[in-house]
């Protein structure tokens, strides 16, 4: 930590000096992992466009999508050094830098993405984009996604049963972990760029993920079964270096607020149109069957994954869990 903590005051301080010295525009360079065209990919580049209207010759913003420049893993790191300036990961990728984040992973916390929304509007979301400051990262807006649908390369996928022994990719989080592992499944954290790879070659069974990242990444293309669980959310925090945002101008700083609050409008608007759009897309490209759950599966899922609620339920917070459950209504 001693060493990461001395780069970073490191290339800090030569991002002042060099900025302050140059006559060009600030760069931010925005990093991702998913495709242009999903909601993230969209909301990047909104937020390209707003912040250079506003702030022409000041800001230029370069968006890096697809692992292009950082994947996951490293992308956390790359914004503390410095060399990266924004990104975007899911709330699941979180796990080192604060455990209150995990409530987002709790299974079946949220009812739709419209109770999502209302929590992370409230005030108690919004304090959670603070939650990692000590740790040097500022959290400047939530992104959505969707909620997550669950994928084999079996022809069953109805009932919690179905997916016993089954290995599945997860995201970096310990929350998901508990949540394959309370299915009798064997869960394997991989960074999502290997996700197509590792279902192609069976490396790993099946994954979770919304319509839109599915559709995207061609998950479609390597699964046989879709089951429409919407059993958890995948929404992002936009974050950046702490140490640099408050070292901005203040001008280019309010003018980045404003650019972000349009951009967040948008990728939210566009989040709910994309999902629904690739949603019928894997439909219509009929590779993989896509799986309604009845009242009942339903019931078994929840049942089956509840446990991993508990495990998580101090680290987490109490009181946060019962106020995410409160903007169910
Ligand atoms: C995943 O790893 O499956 C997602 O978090 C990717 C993303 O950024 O939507």
């Amino acid at each position: 930590p001693s060493r990461i903590l001395g780069a970073l005051g490191m290339s800090v301080a030569l991002a002042f000096s060099s900025s302050a010295m140059a006559d060009g525009p600030i760069i931010v360079k925005f990093s991702h992992v998913v495709a242009a065209k999903t909601p993230k990919g969209q909301g990047a580049l909104k937020f390209k466009e707003v912040a250079e209207k506003l702030l022409p010759g000041k800001v230029e913003v370069q968006v890096f999508p697809n692992s292009q420049l950082f994947g996951d893993g490293k992308e956390m790191e790359a914004l503390l050094l410095g060399d990266v300036q924004m990104i975007a990961p899911s709330l699941s990728k979180f796990d080192r830098y604060t455990k209150k984040l995990q409530l987002f992973d709790l299974p079946f916390l949220f009812d739709d993405m419209a109770a999502v929304d209302r929590f992370q509007q409230s005030d108690k979301g919004k304090e959670l984009l603070n939650a990692m400051r000590d740790r040097g990262l500022q959290g400047l807006a939530y992104w959505h996604n969707g909620l997550k649908e669950l994928s084999t390369n079996k022809d069953k996928l109805q009932r919690p049963e179905d997916v016993k022994g089954l290995k599945f990719r997860i995201q970096s989080s310990d929350v998901l972990e508990a949540q394959f592992r309370a299915l009798g499944a064997n869960p394997q954290k991989l960074a999502f760029s290997e996700v197509y790879q590792a279902l192609q070659t069976g490396v790993v069974d099946g994954q979770e993920n919304t319509w839109s990242n599915i559709y995207s990444q061609k998950f479609h293309e390597v699964q046989k079964t879709i089951a429409e669980t919407n059993h958890g959310v995948i929404d992002y925090m936009v974050v950046t270096n702490a140490k640099w945002w408050d070292g901005l101008p203040d001008d280019i700083r309010a003018g980045l607020e404003k650019a972000m609050a349009e951009a967040t409008k948008y990728a939210n608007e566009e989040a709910a149109k994309l999902n629904a759009r690739d949603k019928q897309l894997i439909i219509d490209a009929n590779k993989a069957k896509v799986v309604q759950l009845s009242k009942d599966d339903v019931a078994a899922w929840r049942k089956a994954m509840a446990p991993v609620w508990k495990k998580f339920e101090d680290g987490i917070g109490p009181d946060l869990i019962k106020a995410a459950q409160a903007s169910n209504n």
